[in-house]
């Protein structure tokens, strides 16, 4: 008798314990499904100086809106924001300006037929490389490899007048 009326209070217990659990579990499930937004990853700040070549600051007294320097990064190729991460079309040269700010990149073999198709991450971490060599004004940089050849290009940030 004792064993069978413990076995039944087990039963009760386990019963109980999974009742109990349950909307737990239920509550977890929907969190899960009610996130379907997937963050948007945070803006890579990390420079790497090796990036870029023979960076010259050419005007650092010129004052560029630095909203319009990051508007103008992205209008590169005819445009590079949200879910395009390539200058597409092979330009052997390509203008992205907009306000006070221009960016002109020629590939540096451009005579010799190379042209441009580097993802917007290589762009702008040599745009990046050559801001902190540069952090106010003008400037003309080489960004390594995002060519047709890999020999990279040249990139001039100027005031857009
Ligand atoms: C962030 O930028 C650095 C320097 O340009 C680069 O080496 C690295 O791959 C980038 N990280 C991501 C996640 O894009
Ligand atoms: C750029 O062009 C070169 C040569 O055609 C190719 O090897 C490379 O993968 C291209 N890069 C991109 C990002 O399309």
């Amino acid at each position: 008798m004792h064993i069978s009326t413990n076995a039944l209070c087990l039963t009760l217990f386990l019963f109980a314990t999974a009742t109990l659990s349950s909307p737990l579990l239920t509550t977890n499930t929907l969190r899960d499904r009610s996130t379907p937004v997937k963050a948007r990853s945070p803006a890579n700040t990390s420079v790497n100086p090796q990036a870029v070549t023979g960076t010259t600051c050419d005007d650092p007294s010129v004052a560029l809106v630095s909203h319009d320097t990051n508007v103008a990064i992205l209008s590169i190729c005819g445009g590079i924001a949200g879910a395009i991460e390539f200058c597409g079309g092979d330009p052997a040269t390509t203008v992205g300006a907009s306000g006070t700010a221009k960016f002109t990149l020629t590939a540096s073999n451009a005579d010799a037929g190379a042209t441009i198709n580097v993802s917007k991450g290589r762009w702008e971490g040599c745009v990046r490389a050559a801001q902190a060599t540069c952090p106010t004004g003008t400037f003309t940089s080489i960004c390594v490899g995002g060519t047709s050849d890999g020999a990279g290009f040249e990139f001039v940030l100027s005031a857009n007048n």
